[in-house]
């Protein structure tokens, strides 16, 4: 896995800083790229703001967004992708928020994602789909520690292994598994693996590797919940119940996680987490 470029792994605390800005709740997390600027009423700022516009016209179905617009130089890339199980409704209005947040965070950078809990929008100069080297992950550990630390990350493996390999296996709409297992107080588990549709099932079961490796890198062996985003797949668990899963039950938000506080950090305010809705 590649965590050779620790600069680029900003581990994010949002915190509401300028709240007559903007309506948009703040990310969880989110990385500005180092592929270069664009500078204001350039051809590559058109570009940008067409295809964020328009991107939400090109829905696979399946909550799967991509669209590029430009040639040469000030092509822009761009794509995102809303957690499996979400609502259509809820899903647009989380990549509306995405499309305004993004470029304000990332002000004139032509590489950037955002994530928020349940969708994530990225562009680029560079093609995104099938792209398993853009930088970006997002890192959300829940404190509290398991009580058995080994029998709890025994189960919690052996669900992830499991969703792991239905995700990747998912077809060229939807990589997407959700379920659950029992941990160490006889608590449950709940995981979900999601992949973006465009990588081959080998691509998808690396990129989730991958982010448990970074898991593992971030100290958080044996806490209670936690997530990995990547711009192309997604790896999360935690003992409350955060997704919807095929079974449509009561929306409930995902647990407040905390951030875990790896250099560089931008803020050490603590993490609103009831502002953020997706
Ligand atoms: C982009 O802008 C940043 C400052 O915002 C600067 O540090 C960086 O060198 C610029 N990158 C390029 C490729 O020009
Ligand atoms: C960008 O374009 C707007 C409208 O054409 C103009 O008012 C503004 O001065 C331009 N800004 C720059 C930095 O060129
Ligand atoms: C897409 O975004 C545009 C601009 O924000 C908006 O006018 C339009 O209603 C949106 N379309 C859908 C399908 O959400
Ligand atoms: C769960 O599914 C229901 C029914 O489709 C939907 O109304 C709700 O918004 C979904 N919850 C989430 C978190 O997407
Ligand atoms: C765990 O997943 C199964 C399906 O695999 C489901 O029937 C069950 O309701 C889930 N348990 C909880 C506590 O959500
Ligand atoms: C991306 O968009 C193109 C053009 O609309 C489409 O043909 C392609 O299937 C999309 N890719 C995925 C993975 O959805």
């Amino acid at each position: 896995m590649s965590t050779g470029k620790p600069k680029l792994l900003f581990l994010i605390l949002i915190y509401l800083t300028n709240t007559t800005a903007s309506a948009q709740p703040d990310f969880r997390s989110y990385v500005c790229g180092d592929s270069g600027n664009y500078t204001t009423n350039s051809t590559y700022q058109t570009n940008l703001k067409t295809t964020l516009s328009t991107l939400n016209t090109t829905n696979s179905g399946f909550g799967f967004f991509n669209l590029s617009i430009g040639q040469g130089d000030n092509r822009v890339h761009s794509a995102a992708l809303c957690q499996g199980d979400m609502d259509p409704d809820l899903c647009l209005s989380c990549l509306h928020d995405s499309i305004i947040k993004l470029p304000q965070v990332c002000p004139y950078k032509k590489e950037a994602v955002g994530y928020y809990g349940r969708c994530m929008l990225k562009y680029s100069n560079v093609e995104v789909i099938g792209n398993m080297l853009m930088e970006g992950s997002g890192i959300l550990v829940n404190i509290q520690t398991a009580s058995d630390t080994d029998r709890f990350v025994g189960a919690l493996d052996a669900l992830m292994n499991k969703l792991k390999a239905d995700a990747a296996a998912g077809d060229s709409l939807l990589k997407f598994a959700t379920g659950n297992t029992t941990g160490s107080d006889f608590e449950t588990i709940y995981g979900l693996v999601q992949c973006t549709p465009d990588l081959s099932e080998t691509q998808c079961t690396d990129c989730v590797e991958d982010a448990y490796s970074e898991y593992l890198s971030s100290g958080s062996r044996g806490k209670v919940g936690g997530t990995v985003f990547k711009p192309v797949c997604r790896y999360s668990y935690d003992i409350q119940r955060f997704y919807n899963g095929s079974t449509m039950v009561i929306p409930a938000p995902p647990p407040p996680p905390i951030l875990q506080a790896t250099p560089p950090v931008l803020s050490t305010q603590p993490l609103n987490c009831n502002r953020v809705t997706y």
